[in-house]
């Protein structure tokens, strides 16, 4: 539900014939499988120490060493491992960013959610999608996408950690262009495990946090909070945000909230919001905003996705100023992202009326 956030400007371009190009996109599922194997097997953070052998880290996952082998040397041909002599391999600084403690924010988590039942099988539905109109995800998984997290824990958690991995690229760029200092109380919906309320607390020292979202994500967020030295400035709230919200927040946030949803369900959390919080108050919306004009967008592939996994969609500036105002909120204005985001989603201020 991710990768396509991504800002294709930071990506370098690369000079291809155009049939080429068609077969690397065709054949692009093969490199996600590959980075998100090397992710699952943790070969980033076993190649940190320095170079390993195929059969040192054969034994060290416990993986068939041909199999393994191969899998590294496709990862040299997409340019996450160098092979810098016969079976010596070693990390590159792309594939760095697969360490689970790799900075500015690790990506490992959002490797492998990419390639889990949950978000992997949905997509090999698209275009059933597109004939019809709805998400794939309960004839792919038999159910929607927040009820089979709930069955299926185990996935649960790496989808939450994966949105921790993108959240903690986005907050810092929000604490670079939104001042936080004048809030009190901030209450993060939908905010999984917290990661992106960690950082904003961190830039709003006097304020106090409440993270909000499913009871079975809460659960995990604990750990977010006491690394990072801010367990006793927060509240953990489990609960549906379709039935009400923790009150009285100065600031409300809801980031790729809104966009997994339709209209109706968007219109009924924000009415929920509204009816918690202070008169006067903001609302920070960190979403997509689609383009009107016909431009290439990462959003429509985006908007394509959210239809397909969850029946949601990205809204143009018309859509998201109509929602808002029908729910008692003015958009004050969009803050799109820098050239340099890794995230292509604006921020959007909001006043409740
Ligand atoms: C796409 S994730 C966004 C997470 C987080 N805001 C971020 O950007 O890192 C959507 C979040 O909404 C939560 N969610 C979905 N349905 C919910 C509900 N009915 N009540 C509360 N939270 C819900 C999910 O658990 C998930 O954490």
């Amino acid at each position: 539900m991710s990768s396509t956030y991504a800002n294709p400007s930071v990506t370098a371009p690369v000079e291809v014939p155009p049939a080429a190009r068609l077969i690397q996109m065709i054949l692009g599922y093969q490199v996600t499988q590959v980075v998100g194997a090397v992710a699952r097997l943790d070969l980033a953070d076993r190649l940190a120490a320095g170079p390993r052998s195929s059969a040192e880290l054969a034994e060290a996952t416990g993986a068939d060493l041909d199999g393994l082998t191969r899998l590294l040397r496709a990862a040299t041909g997409v340019g996450l491992i160098t092979e810098d002599k016969p079976d010596r391999f070693v990390l590159t600084p792309l594939g760095a960013f697969l360490a689970t403690d790799a900075q500015p924010a690790s990506l490992h988590d959002l490797a492998i959610v990419t390639t889990t039942p949950g978000q992997w099988l949905p997509c090999g539905r698209l275009v059933e999608t597109v004939m019809n109109g709805r998400s794939s995800t309960r004839a792919a998984l038999g159910k929607e996408l927040w009820d089979y997290y709930q069955d299926h824990p185990e996935e649960d958690a790496v989808f939450s950690r994966s949105m921790g991995n993108t959240s903690a690229i986005k907050a810092a760029e929000v604490v670079a262009c939104y001042d936080l200092t004048r809030f009190s109380r901030i209450i993060d919906i939908g905010g999984s495990q917290g990661v992106l309320l960690a950082g904003l607390l961190e830039a709003a020292p006097k304020a106090r946090g409440v993270l909000f979202d499913r009871p079975e994500v809460i659960a995990t967020a604990h750990p977010v909070f006491t690394a990072r030295g801010l367990a006793d400035r927060v509240e953990l709230v489990g609960g549906d945000f379709f039935t009400e919200v923790p009150p009285d927040g100065d600031l409300y946030v809801l980031k790729s909230v809104l966009q997994n949803w339709d209209d109706a369900h968007a219109s009924r959390l924000l009415a929920n919001c509204h009816r918690a919080a202070r008169p006067g108050s903001s609302l920070l919306m960190i979403e997509g905003v689609l383009p009107t004009a016909p431009e290439p967008s990462p959003m429509h592939l985006l908007n394509l996705l959210m239809l397909m996994q969850v029946g949601g969609r990205i809204r143009t500036r018309e859509q998201h100023q109509t929602l808002l105002e029908a729910t008692g909120y003015h958009l004050q204005q969009i803050i799109p992202p820098q050239p340099s985001a890794y995230f292509a989603q604006s921020l959007l201020e909001v006043h409740r009326r």
